[in-house]
């Protein structure tokens, strides 16, 4: 059988990676920030000032973001970050994911091993980062783009579940945004629970509840309440997927729609070759959602179990797969909207 694929210079690969690390470094302590506020170009020296660290050391983080070229250098030594501050921002933050995860690697290891554990829960900075990666600037552009589309199904959107709320930043935003609407938020994680009531509390915001609970125990009395169930980002890292479509079944409405957003990755490797947003999301799988996912009897699923089998999942359990938008729903992406049959 001949390769689907080139392997890729891997020394570069691992380059990147080392200069990836440094710039986490250079966000998490404020060099970078230092940098955008100076005019550029700027000397090493007036960077040092300005972030108030050793100039031995500054030079040296300058010099691996030249060699790495994320930093630009003019004839007489002066330097330029040039990449936009909101870049810097959101790219700043997500590299400093890689310590995050490094933290993890002696758990990883333990649950890889054969007759290791099977998983381990999530690990709190991580969470933490997350919540960050997630501003509601972000969020109010995603609401725009893969909510509202999916709310606009049905008129009339009195009671929305959001399960697998975390610490509830979302659910605040389509607070605001269907301020009519009365939000019910669940997370199965206490410490999630308790950050989003102390975050509700400071909001005012009037129209949600956070409750603790898991996706896979919905309360009997909820049956046929909601007119809306979103479940975003939480279905590839749970460990009782058939609970939790079994009762979104039972507390949907009969007109009412349910939206499962997870990382638009595909389910088989071969379609995966090259593929930014796998590129980008596997890796928190394998840390973290493959071992949270890992946690319960049956097999782990993470990122890596992929649209298509989701798609399937969500079928067997006597939901239609409708299409929202111009992408069909055999086309790979975030969102599966479902109606119950
Ligand atoms: C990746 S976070 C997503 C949080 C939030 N929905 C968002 O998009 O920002 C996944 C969340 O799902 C929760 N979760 C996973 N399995 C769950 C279950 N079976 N029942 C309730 N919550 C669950 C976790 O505790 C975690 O807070």
């Amino acid at each position: 059988m001949e390769s689907l694929t080139n392997a890729r210079d891997l020394e570069q690969i691992v380059r990147d990676g080392l200069s990836t690390l440094v710039f986490a470094f250079g966000y998490k302590t404020g060099i970078v920030e230092a940098f955008t506020k100076l005019q550029q170009p700027c000397t090493a020296e007036e960077l040092s000032q300005k972030a108030k660290k050793k100039l031995r050391y500054i030079q040296e983080w300058i010099g691996c973001m030249v060699a790495a070229g994320i930093v630009t250098i003019t004839d007489d030594e002066k330097y330029s970050l040039p990449s936009n501050k909101a870049q810097l921002i959101t790219w700043g933050h997500t590299a400093t994911a890689i310590p995050i995860l490094s933290e993890m690697i002696p758990k990883l290891e333990e649950v890889t091993t054969l007759d290791g554990p099977k998983g381990f829960g999530y690990h709190e900075p991580f969470l933490q980062w997350l919540d960050v990666l997630r501003s509601s600037e972000a969020l109010q552009d995603w609401n725009q783009r893969l909510l509202v589309p999916v709310m606009n199904l049905k008129q009339g959107n009195e009671f929305i579940l959001d399960i697998g709320c975390g610490f509830g930043k979302h659910s605040r935003e389509v607070a605001k945004l269907y301020p009519r609407s009365k939000i019910t938020a669940i997370d199965m994680d206490q410490f999630s629970i308790d950050n989003a009531k102390k975050e509700l509390t400071k909001s005012g915001i009037q129209n949600i509840e956070y409750l603790c609970m898991k996706g896979g125990q919905l309360p009997e009395e909820w049956a046929g309440k909601f007119d809306f169930v979103i479940i975003k980002g939480v279905l590839h890292d749970s460990y009782e997927v058939d609970e939790i479509l079994k009762g979104i079944k039972r507390v949907l409405k009969s007109d009412g729609f349910a939206a499962a957003y997870d990382p638009a990755v595909s389910s088989f490797h071969k379609n995966v070759i090259n593929d930014a947003t796998a590129q980008y999301n596997l890796p928190f799988s394998l840390f973290q959602c493959l071992p949270v996912s890992s946690m319960g009897p049956s097999e782990g699923l993470g990122i890596g179990w992929g649209y298509e089998r989701r798609k399937q999942k969500i079928e067997e359990h006597g939901f239609r797969v409708v299409q929202v938008g111009d992408k069909d729903i055999d086309t790979i992406q975030e969102g599966i909207v479902f109606q119950k049959i």
